[in-house]
C-alpha cells in the first residue's frame, strides 16, 4: 500500500539550479507517479531568475524528460505540472521571504499544511536563509510542521560546521532539521542495517572475534570535470570522507539500536563515531595516504601547484568493546580504474589448520562484500573443496543481486526516499548535528596536515589506476590487500 505523505508546501530554494533539475524535481515527479504525494501538496521554486509559473514548468518538464525517462509519460506529467509554481526572489532579501510567505499562505488557504524548505543553494546561503526564514516567522510550528532540508556540504571544517549548527539551531529545533547525505538514501546503504539486524547468522560474528578487518571503497572513474574550481578548495576528505565514507562506517560498525526509529539510530551513530580513535600528528603518517591523479594541476580553475588530494586511504580504529584492534580501511578517489562503492568485511582465518598443507596454502579468508553501487547486491566469498580432487580448494562466490528481484529490481533514486522521509518527518536517514561535527573532528587533522603544512605527502597516481602505491602499502604492510568483489574482477581478484 502506498505510504501517504501529509499535504505540504515544498519550497525549493535554488530552484533553477542543477540539483533541482537533475535530482529533486525528477524525484518529486516519481513520488507523484507512485501516488506518494498528497493531492494538496505543492512545489514552489524560488530563485532570482525572472520565470513565470509557465516558464518554470517548461524548464522542469525538460528536466523530468531528461533525468527520469523511464517513468516519463505525458499523462503523468499533466498530473504533476499543476503542482509547480515559482516565486522570484533573492535569498539575501528579507522582503522576498515576506512575499514568498504571502504566496504560500494564499495557496495554503488557511489550512494546516506542512512546509518543507529545501536549501538547494550554494552553502554560503544556508545561514542567511535559515536566519531570514526564522525572522519572518516561517520556522514557527504553530499549526503544522515546518521542516528544513540542508544539502551537503554542511560546513567546510569543524569550526564552520559548529557555527552553522549554532545558526540553524537558533532558528529551527533539531527535529525540524534534515541534513542530507544522499548515500544514506541508497537502498543498498539502508540494507546494511536490515542485513545485519534482520538475519541471525551475521550479527553474531560481527565483531573483533571473527572479523579481521573492514574495507570501505568509494571509487569514481570521473575526474573533477567542471567542478574543478569548487573541488580544488575542497578535496576528497571534505567531498567524500567527512560525509559518505564515515556514514557508511557508522552503518557497518554501530550497535543495534533499541528500535528502528530516528533517535535510537542516530544515538548509535553518534556513539560509534565518538569511539573512532582520533588521528594525531604521530599516527597520521602511518594511517593516512593522500594522492592526486596525474594531470589534475593542469585542469582549468585548479591552482598550478595545488596539493589538494583527489584520493585518500585511511586506516581507522574504533575503540570500543566490539571493534577494538580491528582496522577499518577507507579509500576514495577520482579518476580511478573502476566506479564502485563497496564494503568488504574480511573474516579471520579458522582457529586451527586441520587440512593437509597443500589445502592450507590455497585457502582464502572468507569475505562478505556489500555492493552499494553500481552492481547493487551482496557477495559472500567462501572456500569450497574442488570435486574429484584429494584436497584442493577454490574460492567461490555466493551472490545476491537486486537486479534479480523481478518487480523490485528497479532501485528508486536516493532523493526519492529522502524527500519522502522528510515529508513524513522521519529523520533516521539524515545526519544529526552532533554526528556532523564528530565527522569533521575526524577529518580536520588530516586536512590541516596537507593544507597548513606539508606533514603529509600527496602522492601522484596514474589517471585510471587504483591510486598510488602507498595506498596499497597501507594494507600490504600488515599482509592484507584491497578487495574488489563487486567490480569487474573475478572473485578473489585483487586489482592493483
Ligand atoms: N548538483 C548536484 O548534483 C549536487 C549534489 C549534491 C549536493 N549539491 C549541493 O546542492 C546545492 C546546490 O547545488 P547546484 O549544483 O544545484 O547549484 P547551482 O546549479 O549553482 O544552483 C544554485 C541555485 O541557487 C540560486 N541562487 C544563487 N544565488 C541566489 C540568490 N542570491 N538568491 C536566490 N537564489 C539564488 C540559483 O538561481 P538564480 O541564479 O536564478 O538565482 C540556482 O537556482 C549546493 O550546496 C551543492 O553543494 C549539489
Amino acid at each position: 500500500m502506498p505510504i501517504s505523505t501529509p499535504p505540504t508546501s515544498i519550497v525549493i530554494f535554488g530552484a533553477s539550479g542543477d540539483l533541482t533539475q537533475r535530482k529533486l524535481i525528477p524525484a518529486l515527479y516519481n513520488l507523484c507517479v507512485r501516488e506518494r504525494l498528497d493531492p494538496s501538496t505543492r512545489i514552489i521554486g524560488f530563485a532570482r531568475r525572472p520565470y513565470s509559473h509557465a516558464e518554470f514548468r517548461t524548464l522542469m518538464h525538460a528536466a523530468v524528460k531528461q533525468f527520469t525517462p523511464a517513468s516519463y509519460s505525458d499523462v503523468a506529467w499533466a498530473n504533476f505540472a499543476p503542482r509547480l509554481s515559482y516565486v522570484q526572489g533573492n535569498l539575501n532579501l528579507a522582503e522576498d521571504y515576506t512575499r514568498l510567505d504571502e504566496f504560500l499562505r494564499e495557496r495554503e488557504g488557511g489550512a494546516n499544511i506542512s512546509r518543507l524548505y529545501y536549501l538547494a543553494t550554494a552553502p554560503e546561503f544556508y545561514a542567511p536563509c535559515v536566519e531570514l526564514l526564522a525572522a519572518q516567522g516561517m520556522a514557527t510550528e504553530d499549526t503544522a510542521p515546518r521542516r528544513i532540508v540542508i544539502e551537503k556540504p554542511f560546513g567546510h571544517d569543524l569550526a564552520s560546521a559548529q557555527a552553522l549548527n549554532r545558526t540553524v539551531l537558533a532558528a529551527f529545533a533539531e527535529q525540524q532539521v534534515y541534513r542530507i547525505d544522499h548515500y544514506l538514501g541508497k537502498e543498498t546503504a539502508q540494507n546494511i542495517a536490515y542485513f545485519r539486524f534482520g538475519n541471525t547468522v551475521f550479527e553474531n560474528v560481527w565483531n573483533r572475534n571473527y572479523i579481521d578487518h573492514v574495507q570501505i571503497t568509494v571509487a569514481e572513474t570521473v575526474d573533477v570535470g567542471n567542478r574543478a574550481g569548487y573541488y580544488d578548495g575542497s578535496g576528497v576528505l571534505r567531498d567524500m570522507f567527512q560525509n559518505h565514507l564515515l556514514q557508511l562506517l557508522a552503518q557497518v560498525a554501530m550497535e543495534p539500536p533499541a528500535s528502528f526509529k530516528a533517535t535510537p539510530i542516530r544515538n548509535e551513530i553518534a556513539k560509534v563515531l565518538s569511539a573512532v580513535r582520533p588521528l594525531t600528528p604521530e599516527t597520521l603518517p602511518e594511517q593516512v595516504v593522500l594522492g592526486q591523479y596525474t594531470g589534475y594541476c593542469q585542469t582549468e580553475r585548479v591552482r598550478p601547484n595545488s596539493r589538494t588530494p583527489t584520493y585518500a586511504a585511511l586506516c581507522l580504529y574504533i575503540d570500543n568493546w566490539r571493534w577494538q584492534g580491528v582496522p577499518f580501511y577507507l579509500r576514495s578517489g577520482k579518476a580511478m580504474q573502476t566506479k564502485v562503492s563497496e564494503i568488504a568485511i574480511q573474516f579471520r582465518e579458522p582457529p586451527r589448520a586441520i587440512f593437509p598443507p597443500e589445502t592450507r596454502h590455497s585457502l582464502n579468508p572468507d569475505v562478505l562484500s556489500l555492493c552499494i553501487q553500481p552492481d547493487e547486491g551482496i557477495h559472500f566469498r567462501i572456500d569450497a573443496k574442488l570435486p574429484g580432487t584429494i584436497a584442493e580448494t577454490r574460492s567461490v562466490d555466493m551472490t545476491f543481486h537486486y537486479a534479480d528481484l523481478g518487480e523490485f529490481s528497479t532501485l528508486p533514486e536516493a532523493y526519492e526516499r529522502l524527500l519522502m522521509d522528510a515529508l513524513i518527518g522521519d529523520a533516521a536517514l539524515f545526519i544529526r548535528g552532533d554526528a556532523i561535527e564528530m565527522a569533521w573532528a575526524l577529518v580536520d587533522p588530516i586536512i590541516a596536515a596537507y593544507e597548513q603544512d606539508d606533514r603529509l605527502p600527496v602522492h601522484r597516481y596514474a589517471y585510471g589506476s587504483w591510486g598510488p602505491d602507498a595506498g596499497h602499502e597501507l594494507l600490504r604492510c600488515s599482509g592484507r590487500e584491497w578487495l574488489n568483489l563487486c567490480g569487474t574482477h573475478p572473485p578473489g581478484g585483487h586489482p592493483h
